[in-house]
């Protein structure tokens, strides 16, 4: 038996300008009215609509307006600027040490960004879940959680304190619960279940270009989460730094979840950004070269902010230092460090305040017929806010530069769309990385007629390293620790270096 309409929920959608929401109510089930009715009553009408307008005409307003290019950009100061690559041994340790203290103190917690619905990448599960085909079969959450306890288990060492780093997890509708099954099955990959926080992002509907609602079948409305950024509001939707400020908690390194190669509460990240009294931090890549479509972190109009590529002049890309380094050649990666408190002043007082960005996308939809189709162009518009939006907030702003080939190899498309950010070469970007470690440890590799195969440290992401060599994040975090066990040792490729396999090389020498 068909239930009535719902009037209060024709209201609702009415006040918002959206009742075509409903013009198939009269086909759905009880079941599916009920969802629907639920999912309408989640909804606000005064900003819903607000939302639908504003995503149709930014899309007007975009596809009118020239492009907007930067004129004031100016690059970052040198005081607020540090460089792994570049500092001096000495200020190096220095920061590792710093990181390493607030790490002992229990300060320090990681958050990841995975709320995302990977439509590039197009697996049906969370992109955490996906394996790019290491030799040990890991997954990106498992390499993720081992850095964490690895982090963990160095600080205590080296300060000899027990200590925890936190692990909050934000999630979407799409990826909270297989990543909460994910993370059971597997017995959250040794961390203690408490410290590990997931939470979910809100969720925002979907509008097509004259700013109406899609519906993903005759019942369900198409939402979509509202982007990295999308993570202020969830701080305190789900009470959060209330979470952080119970366990102590100052300082909090964001990442992305796709950066296969992602240092874990990077120590030297951590005590840059502490040592230079920072409430705010970006971690960059110099640009691989002048059009790489990268946003850049840079001052605009004194404000610093993340350019994108596409809003900078064709002069200003190519625009050299006299060292001949771009002068606008700091590549954002989406890896943040934050206090606490400036996360506070942030959902407190800010948050309204961001940007929303609008994403062109291909959402499937019904169409008048009530038949599903999956679009071959774009129909849709999704709003998004994003994470480094806040800079503009930050009373102390630094950038840590890192190379590329030790710290960022993102996963965004399948093998079959190119050649570029792929499972391919995130796993050959790490395989290089556990390559180079074990030639500076000292180690040989031998083919399969037992000669040594000549070293190559040349890092080629298009090739695949000349020797296979994975090194568990529990041995080695970057490098550290393995010359006692490899140094002027042969070994066959592949090699898959275990804490097990360790410690039976440690016995046999
Ligand atoms: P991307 O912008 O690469 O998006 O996210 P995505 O969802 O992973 O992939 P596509 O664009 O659909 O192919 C960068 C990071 O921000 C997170 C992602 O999970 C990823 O870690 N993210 C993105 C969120 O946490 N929430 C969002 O709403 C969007």
């Amino acid at each position: 038996m068909l239930l009535p309409s719902a009037p209060d929920v024709r209201e609702l959608l009415a006040r918002a300008g959206q009742p075509e929401v409903l013009r198939f109510w009269e086909q759905l089930t009880a079941e599916e009215r009920r969802l629907l009715e639920a999912a309408v009553k989640q909804l606000e009408p005064g900003p819903l609509r607000a939302h639908c307008q504003e995503a149709a005409t930014a899309r007007h307003r975009e596809q009118q307006a020239a492009p907007n290019t930067h004129r004031h950009m100016q690059p970052l100061p040198g005081e607020v600027t540090g460089s792994s690559a570049r500092a001096e041994p000495q200020s190096l340790r220095g920061w590792r040490e710093r990181g390493f203290h607030e790490i002992s103190e229990s300060r320090v917690a990681v958050l990841l960004l995975a709320g995302g619905q990977g439509t590039r990448l197009g697996v049906p599960y969370p992109k955490g879940m996906y394996d790019v085909g290491l030799p040990s079969g890991k997954t990106l959450y498992q390499i993720q959680a081992e850095r964490i306890r690895k982090v963990q288990q160095l600080a205590e060492e080296r300060l000899g304190k027990k200590c925890v780093v936190p692990w909050y997890i934000m999630t979407s509708e799409f990826t909270l619960e297989p990543t909460q099954k994910f993370f059971a099955q597997h017995n959250y990959f040794g961390l203690v279940k408490s410290n590990v926080v997931m939470f979910e992002q809100q969720m925002l509907p979907a509008v097509d270009f004259n700013g109406r609602i899609i519906l993903e079948q005759k019942g369900k409305i198409a939402m979509a989460p509202d982007g990295n950024g999308g993570l202020y509001r969830a701080l305190t939707n789900n009470r959060i730094l209330e979470d952080m400020d119970r366990r102590g908690i100052c300082f909090v390194h964001v990442y992305c979840v796709d950066n296969i190669l992602v240092k874990m509460a990077d120590p030297v990240f951590i005590g840059f950004c502490v040592e230079k009294g920072a409430d705010c931090g970006a971690k960059v890549v110099e640009k691989a070269y002048p059009t790489e479509p990268v946003g850049v972190v840079c001052l605009v109009d004194g404000i610093y902010q993340v350019v994108e590529y596409s809003e900078v002049s064709q002069e200003t890309v190519e625009q050299r230092n006299p060292d001949g380094r771009l002068t606008f050649n700091a590549g954002n990666i989406c890896n943040h460090f934050f206090t606490v408190d400036f996360l506070k002043s942030v959902t407190e007082e800010f948050e309204p305040q961001l940007k929303r960005h609008i994403a062109v996308k291909k959402i499937p939809y019904v169409d008048e017929q009530g038949n599903a189709v999956r679009p071959e162009v774009p129909n849709g518009i999704k709003m998004e806010k994003f994470v480094f939006d806040v800079f503009q907030f930050s009373k102390k702003f630094v950038v840590f530069e890192v190379l590329r080939e030790d710290e960022f190899s993102p996963l965004k498309n399948a093998d079959s769309a190119g050649s570029k950010d792929t499972p391919s070469t995130a796993r050959r970007a790490l395989l290089w990385q556990h390559y180079r470690w074990a030639l500076q440890a000292g180690a040989h590799f031998l083919d399969s007629n037992n000669m040594r195969i000549p070293h190559l440290t040349r890092h080629q992401e298009a090739e695949e390293p000349p020797a296979v060599c994975e090194i568990s994040a529990l041995v080695s975090c970057e490098g550290e620790g393995l010359e006692e066990y490899l140094k002027d040792r042969e070994f066959r490729s592949p090699l898959l270096l275990t804490e097990e396999a360790l410690t039976a090389l440690g016995q046999c020498q």
